[in-house]
């Protein structure tokens, strides 16, 4: 399958950001419910990503290719021109889209200049399939 071939290359990365993308996806309420071998599969293939202050990350209503986590920094998350919050250390965004396979609910824009972790839409569907069929291997 095309699944099958995405290469799921690692990242290497200290562990002190291993433990900040983990905590970030374990305290996301839609990514948290993971199977610890793909939450390890997701630290390890997190790769990283600087952007300067008023970089659009994300822009509603544009097809995801990423799941982020934020490492440093501060972005704004705007839906329609109106401010619904911030994101900053420690948090993981852009997790609808690729969840649910709609365009992105809302824009968000580095405030500072910001340091990210990103997953590609590929790798990460990649790994939810992956342990998805090994639990079926089970049965
Ligand atoms: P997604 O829709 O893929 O892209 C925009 C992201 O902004 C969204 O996923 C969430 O991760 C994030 N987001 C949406 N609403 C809020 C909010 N109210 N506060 C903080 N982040 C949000």
């Amino acid at each position: 399958s095309q699944l099958g071939e995405i290469e799921l290359r690692h990242h290497d990365k200290d562990e002190r950001s291993k433990k900040l993308i983990r905590d970030a996806i374990v305290s996301n309420s839609l990514l948290q419910h993971m199977e610890p071998q793909q939450l390890d599969e997701m630290v390890a293939c997190m790769y990283a990503k600087t952007v300067p202050p008023g970089c659009h990350v994300i822009r509603q209503g544009e097809k995801g290719q990423h799941l982020y986590v934020c490492s440093e920094g501060r972005l704004e998350v705007t839906q329609d021109g109106k401010r619904l919050g911030a994101v900053g250390q420690g948090i993981a965004f852009g997790e609808l889209a690729l969840l649910y396979n709609c365009t992105r609910t809302a824009s968000v824009k580095a405030e500072s200049s910001a340091k990210l972790w990103c997953l590609d839409r590929t790798v990460f569907k990649a790994i939810m399939m992956k342990a998805g069929l090994e639990k079926q291997s089970d049965y």
